[in-house]
């Protein structure tokens, strides 16, 4: 299988900290891919160098076989990645409709019928009952599905997904896994930030494990479970020699 999103040797430096450090990594085009790690392991940084909100201090980021380090968030966007962010920000005031219309309109080049896209993320995320109703009066766990839909509607050929279930009890996490499997069987490859280990577990082909800005481990799940290091990392036990 060939990969979609390629990390060759990233790094990423705060004055000083290494919030991405020598990261090399490759995403299969189709697969659903999991990134973990602790709380400022550079989850969220390494999707900030990705969609281009952030220069990397080095390395580079391949996107379908084309280098996209150092383009402009626009032009990443209309290549085919989104975003679906982990804070929801809507515009309160107009409709669900319309929030997921913006996604159909922006988004990647091409050819589209927006009104057919937007029904299509709409009845995928389950919002079609609260269409017509004003964005912000949904509550937290629909206001992540108009998020998804948001980011669907963009058509992308990757979409990363940055903690879509923080905060959702067990039966809406399952519901929002349903979404992203259905996402991945109409071809867009996913790849999510996620706390939540049953959620990571179930619906990732692979993981890949960073800790304190190092890949520390990659593989299927249930190897990565397993793995010495990564226990280490979430317990914050000593390493292992
Ligand atoms: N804009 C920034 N300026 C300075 N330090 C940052 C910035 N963004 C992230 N960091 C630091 O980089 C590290 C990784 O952060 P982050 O990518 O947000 O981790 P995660 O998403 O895994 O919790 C942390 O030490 C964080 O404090
Ligand atoms: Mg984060």
């Amino acid at each position: 299988m060939s990969e979609i999103l390629r990390l060759d040797h990233l790094s990423k430096h705060f004055s000083g900290v290494a919030a991405t450090s020598d990261v090399s990594l490759a995403v299969p085009e189709g697969s659903i891919c999991s990134l973990i790690g602790p709380n400022g392991a550079g989850k969220s940084t390494i999707f900030n160098l990705v969609t281009g909100y952030l220069q990397p201090s080095g390395g580079t980021i391949s996107f379908r076989d084309r280098r996209i380090d150092g383009l402009a968030t626009t032009r990443i966007a209309r290549s085919g990645v989104a975003r679906a962010f982990q804070i929801a920000r809507p515009f309160p005031e107009i409709s669900v409709r319309e929030n997921v219309r913006i996604g159909a309109l922006f988004g990647r080049d091409g050819e589209r019928d927006v009104a057919a896209v937007t029904e299509g993320a709409l009845e995928l995320t389950g919002l079609v009952e609260f269409a017509v109703r004003p964005a912000g009066e949904l509550t937290v766990g629909y206001l992540r599905r108009l998020e998804l839909a948001r980011a669907i509607a963009a058509r992308p050929f990757l979409l990363l997904a940055d903690e879509p279930c923080a905060g959702l009890n067990p039966a809406e996490t399952e519901e929002v896994v349903g979404m992203l499997r259905e996402v991945r069987r109409r071809g867009v490859t996913v790849l999510l930030v996620e706390h939540d280990m049953t959620a990571v577990m179930s619906v990732s082909d692979h993981v890949f494990v960073l800790d304190a800005g190092v890949l520390i481990a990659e593989g299927p799940p249930e190897s990565v479970a397993a793995d010495a290091k990564v226990i280490a990392a979430y317990l914050g036990t000593p390493e292992p020699p």
